[in-house]
């Protein structure tokens, strides 16, 4: 009886090895192990035979069928291992990559020169003691002209120069043109008319001109607008705003010369040109031969100006200017011609990254 259990157990033992040996997966690998292994598998129907077999003979049974058992679990756990790193090694193959290739980069976006150059020049106002106002781009004529003692005969209000906006009920019920505003002065304007002095703010911004293009001039550009009003404000104070203003955005070589102007809502007026930068002052084309570049108006505000804002005190004087942000930044980066601010030409943006 012994002799043929041990016979069948050899021969289970043989087919459960060899259908391990066959296995194809991990998967198919557990499902054998339940099969001859397993509470109710091949190797535990076996144990119901005890009962057939003398006491005698019932030590060696045990002997033979844990050596049966251990023998499968060899078996399967040799395989495992196996299948486990061909399993690994295929995974690794299909998702294998390429150490050596080169990296994709992506495209870094930057602040748009005009950005750029309104941040930089405004930061330098705002630490030299001006807060920051703002005003509307669409404007209407009392604020853009008549507030700032712009004549009503004056070149600048005919639409050879002004962008009107057709708005004819505004029109009808204010007698009031609405238009692009021209320049950042409306601001001053705006600002006098709700606040009382001491004023010192600085108004960055967008303005509209009907102008033929060139590599100067274009229809729209930005303007950063300053004005400080308080009593006994002085025209040495507007040239040491200016020429500090100068020194800290070019650099301490920089300098500024006032030359007389003539704008209807300052007097004394003043064109301000800035040492040529592309030159050192020694003379080129972009200034023309001179060493110097015109960058900004400015002047001490004109008593109209504080008539129609409603300041009636005399010991109230002011200074204003106006600057040309495109052609600081054209100056300060060697930039030959306004119309790249514009195109947004990505090779000429990405120089600014
Ligand atoms: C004015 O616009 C005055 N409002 C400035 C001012 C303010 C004077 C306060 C006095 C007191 P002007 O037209 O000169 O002035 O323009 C000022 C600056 O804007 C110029 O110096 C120049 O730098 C820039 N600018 C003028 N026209 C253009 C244009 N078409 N394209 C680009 N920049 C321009």
């Amino acid at each position: 009886m012994l002799e043929q259990i041990a016979n069948e157990l050899e021969n289970l033992k043989n087919e459960a090895v060899a259908a391990i040996e066959a296995a194809k997966s991990t998967a198919e690998l557990a499902e054998l192990d339940i099969k001859y292994l397993g509470r109710k598998g091949s190797f535990a129907a076996y144990m119901s035979r005890m009962k057939d077999l003398s006491n005698e003979e019932r030590p060696a049974f045990g002997k033979i069928v844990n050596e049966a058992k251990t023998a499968v679990s060899a078996a399967l756990s040799d395989k495992r291992i196996a299948l486990l790193i061909a399993e690994d090694t295929a995974k690794l193959q299909k998702d294998k990559i390429d150490v050596t290739l080169p990296g994709r980069f992506a495209t870094l976006g930057s602040i748009h020169p005009t950005s750029a150059a309104l941040r930089e020049i405004s930061d330098i106002f705002l630490r030299l003691g001006f807060t920051i106002e703002e005003g509307p781009d669409v404007e209407d004529e009392w604020h853009n002209f008549d507030a700032l003692n712009i004549p009503d005969t004056h070149p600048a209000r005919d639409v050879q120069d002004t962008f009107f906006v057709k708005s004819p009920k505004e029109v009808a019920e204010s007698g009031n043109k609405i238009l692009m505003r021209t320049h950042t002065s409306p601001v001053q304007a705006r600002t006098m008319e709700k606040q009382q002095p001491p004023i010192r703010f600085i108004a960055p911004g967008r303005v509209y001109r009907n102008e033929r293009i060139d590599a100067s001039h274009y229809t729209i550009f930005h303007q950063i607008e300053g004005l400080y009003v308080d009593k006994n404000v002085t025209f040495a104070q507007l040239k040491g705003t200016l020429m500090n203003f100068a020194k800290i955005y070019y650099g301490p070589q920089a300098s500024i010369r006032l030359r007389p102007g003539f704008f209807p809502f300052t007097e004394p007026s003043a064109e301000v040109d800035i040492t040529c930068t592309v030159c050192g002052g020694k003379g080129c084309s972009v200034c023309k031969g001179t060493g110097w570049v015109e960058v900004l108006g400015a002047g001490m505000v004109h008593p109209n100006v504080f008539k129609a804002a409603g300041y009636t005190d005399p010991d109230i004087t002011g200074f204003a200017f106006g600057l040309g942000v495109e052609r600081l930044a054209i100056l300060k980066y060697r930039i030959d011609d306004i119309r790249l601010f514009y195109e947004n030409d990505i090779r000429f943006l990405e120089q600014f990254i």
